[in-house]
């Protein structure tokens, strides 16, 4: 396969340690281009650590990570130049507090890129208009709401046009009217700019009507994959106990404890 028609991400026999545990392993997993996974899973269950690995940020214990046809590079320019391709919106929002709306969404371009000023200004206003805040630009993060905070790391996220965008809990401490905003926000993107979106979240309700393919993560490795309709139909005990939000099945409720005695 050449690079050109590769996944936008192919996992295989992945192994991810840290802290001298293994938080994650076996775990086989392909997003095609232009799709959007939900990465599903209980608290602790590893769903950061996996970004991790996508960014090149944790490198595999065993096992392969690539990225559009090319393993993650480790500790090089190669890394950082990949990392341009990819877009991230943490789990908490990373605005800095002393820029305005316009100056956040700026950063990347200013740091990655060395395009004259007219054109950042233009390309900061066109990403604050896909995300619909134009009008915010000259506002600080603390003169927003959580909702509006979210949708400018959003822009930024997307600053350099990355192909490939990842998303740490993106509807963390927002009401159901801001998460339905958010989640319309990423499919829009994801189909109109023709990226590929890979959602990490817990919120199983509010992600899985926008996924195409639906994977869980529980007990250290993958414990389901498929679709949305195939997660809602399934009868393992395991991913239903994570559906149901319920405290007590095969699912440990302390995931340390559990790591530490294996
Ligand atoms: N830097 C680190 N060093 C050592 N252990 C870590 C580190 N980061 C995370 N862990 C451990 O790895 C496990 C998985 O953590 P991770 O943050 O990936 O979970 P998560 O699924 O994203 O949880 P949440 O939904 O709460 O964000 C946890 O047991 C955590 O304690
Ligand atoms: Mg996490």
């Amino acid at each position: 396969m050449t690079p050109a028609d590769a996944p936008a991400v192919h996992l295989s026999g992945l192994r991810l340690d840290r802290g001298g545990r293994t938080i994650l392993r076996g775990i086989d997993l392909t997003v095609p281009r232009g799709s959007i996974t939900a990465v599903l899973g209980p608290s602790g269950s590893g769903k950061s650590t996996l970004l991790a690995a996508l960014t090149g940020e944790l490198p595999p214990a065993a096992g392969t990570v690539e990225v559009f046809g090319q393993p993650v590079p480790h500790g090089s320019r190669a890394l950082l130049e990949m990392r341009k391709g990819i877009g991230v919106l943490l789990q908490g929002n990373g605005l800095l507090t002393d820029l305005t709306t316009a100056e956040n969404v700026a950063l990347p371009l200013r740091t990655h890129t060395k395009l004259p000023e007219a054109l950042i200004r233009r390309l900061v206003d066109l990403k604050l208009n896909a995300v619909g805040l134009r009008a915010a630009a000259d506002a600080y993060p603390r003169e927003l709401s959580g909702g509006m905070a979210r949708r400018v790391a959003l822009a930024r996220a997307l600053a350099l046009d990355p192909p490939l965008m990842l998303y740490d809990e993106p509807l963390t401490g927002l009401d159901p009217i801001a998460s339905g905003v958010i989640m319309s926000l990423i499919q829009r993107l994801n189909d109109t700019l023709g990226l590929t979106s890979i959602i990490v979240s817990h919120h199983v309700h509010e992600t899985l009507p926008i996924a195409d393919q639906a994977v869980v993560i529980a007990n250290g490795g993958l414990v389901f994959s498929g679709t949305s309709a195939e997660l809602d139909a399934t009868s393992d005990p395991l991913v239903r106990q994570f559906l149901r939000g319920e405290p007590d099945g095969p699912i440990a409720f302390d995931t340390v404890k559990r790591g530490e005695a294996a």
